[in-house]
């Protein structure tokens, strides 16, 4: 053991360091998958103290979040460092707006309801969405109108091989659909630590979503609040995302697909209802839609699935395996490519 070894032996006195150990409960899925090591840190002092020792050098490595966009396919050979960095700080505010630095291992829907208890906006339309903040800004989350990129200030990450703190402007994270950075050119390279947000005073409500207004007009809100949107948002995805405590998945499993303008004519022709979205790159079609025209939806073999009110999101409805979920992500992506010729990309990591 060398001299940075020293946090290592102080983890496993405290009984930190965990060594081939489930992580089914860490993984929103409900997968059974075993870690070799497993090692909170929580701070970027602890972090740079792992990155150090000899423990880290001499395994592959895995950083997990929440678990909530993860399919464990097969034990996880790795030392898995879970991120456990909390804190939440107003770093500077006018009457207009509140910067705040969050840790990353806050509960991303905790920092929804601590930014509306202060009454700051800007993330009240992704409200209920699982996991940490720190996997926030990994696939630029977003639901119901609105993406993280719209109020990230910055991103502040640990790189791996030099130990060494960096600080990624809202530009440098070059955040697209489900994408950025740290999805590409530095993948693999960054453990994000702290996530820096600029939140509104003076609120610029979204309500465009058509349900969100159609939830507020049944409660006879015609002057909403921050509240009142987040609260709508939860109502909305209560009535049709299953639950991960009561059945295992990890929210959408495909990204919806952006198709060219002949594709889509060529699809419309004999599907007049589709639903789609024009884009600047072009027309995104409800992933969805596809797969449930294709026949999949409620599908069930043994225990995973396709979820009945959501053909976009796989379940395992207890002890499904990995490698089948996987296995039938597969077949759907064959088959709306052999009747739509759409190629869906898989939105969740598949490890
Ligand atoms: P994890 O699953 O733990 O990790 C995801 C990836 O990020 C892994 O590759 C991991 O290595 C990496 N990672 C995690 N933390 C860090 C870090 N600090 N530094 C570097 N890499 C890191 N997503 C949406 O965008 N919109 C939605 O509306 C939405 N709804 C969902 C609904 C349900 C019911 C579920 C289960 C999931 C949903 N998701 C949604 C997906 C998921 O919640 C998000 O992608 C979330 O940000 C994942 O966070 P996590 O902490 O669980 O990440
Ligand atoms: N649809 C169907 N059948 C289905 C599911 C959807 O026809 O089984 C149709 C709906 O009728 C609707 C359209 O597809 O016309 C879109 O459906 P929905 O509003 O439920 O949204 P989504 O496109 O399926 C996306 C995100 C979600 C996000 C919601 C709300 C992606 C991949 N998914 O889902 O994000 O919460 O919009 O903004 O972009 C996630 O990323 O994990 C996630 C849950």
């Amino acid at each position: 053991m060398n001299s940075n070894d020293k946090w290592i032996k102080f983890a496993q006195d405290l009984q930190l360091l965990k060594e081939n150990i489930s992580l089914k409960a860490l993984n929103t899925f409900g997968i059974e998958a075993k870690a070799k090591f497993l090692l909170p840190f929580a701070s970027v002092i602890e972090l740079q103290e792992i990155l150090a020792s000899d423990l880290f050098k001499n395994n592959e490595h895995f950083i997990l979040g929440g678990g909530s966009n993860i399919l464990f396919t097969k034990d996880v050979d790795a030392l898995v460092l879970k991120n456990e960095v909390k804190g939440i700080e107003i770093l500077n505010e006018d009457e207009n707006f509140a910067v705040v630095k969050f840790g990353a291992g806050e509960l991303w829907h905790d920092c929804v309801l601590w930014a509306i208890e202060n009454k700051l906006g800007g993330i009240e339309n992704m409200s209920l969405i699982p996991g940490t903040m720190g996997a926030a800004p990994m696939q630029n989350i977003g639901a119901y109108g609105v993406e993280i990129k719209s109020v990230i200030e910055s991103v502040e990450a640990v790189e791996k091989s030099t130990a060494s703190l960096r600080e990624f402007s809202n530009l440098d994270c070059d955040f697209g659909y489900r994408e950025s950075v740290f999805k590409h050119s530095l993948k693999g390279k960054f453990v994000i630590t702290h996530v820096i947000l600029k939140l509104t005073k003076k609120h610029d409500l979204k309500l465009a979503y058509g349900a969100i207004k159609n939830e507020l007009d049944a409660k006879g809100i015609t002057e909403p609040e921050i509240r009142d949107v987040s609260n709508a948002v939860i109502a909305i995805r209560e009535s049709k995302l299953p639950n991960p405590k009561e059945i295992g998945n990890a929210g959408s499993f495909f990204k919806n697909p952006v198709v060219d303008n002949d594709l889509f004519k060529t699809i419309q022709a004999n599907n007049k209802d589709m639903p789609f979205y024009e884009q600047a790159n072009g027309i995104k079609i409800p992933a969805g839609w596809l797969i449930e025209q294709a026949g999949w939806k409620g599908y069930l073999n043994g225990n995973i699935g396709v979820h009945k009110k959501q053909a976009l999101v796989l379940v395992n409805y207890g002890n499904g395996k990995g490698e089948n979920i996987y296995n039938l992500s597969q077949q759907i992506i064959q088959d709306v490519e052999a009747k739509y010729g759409i190629l869906l990309h898989r939105e969740v990591n598949i490890l």
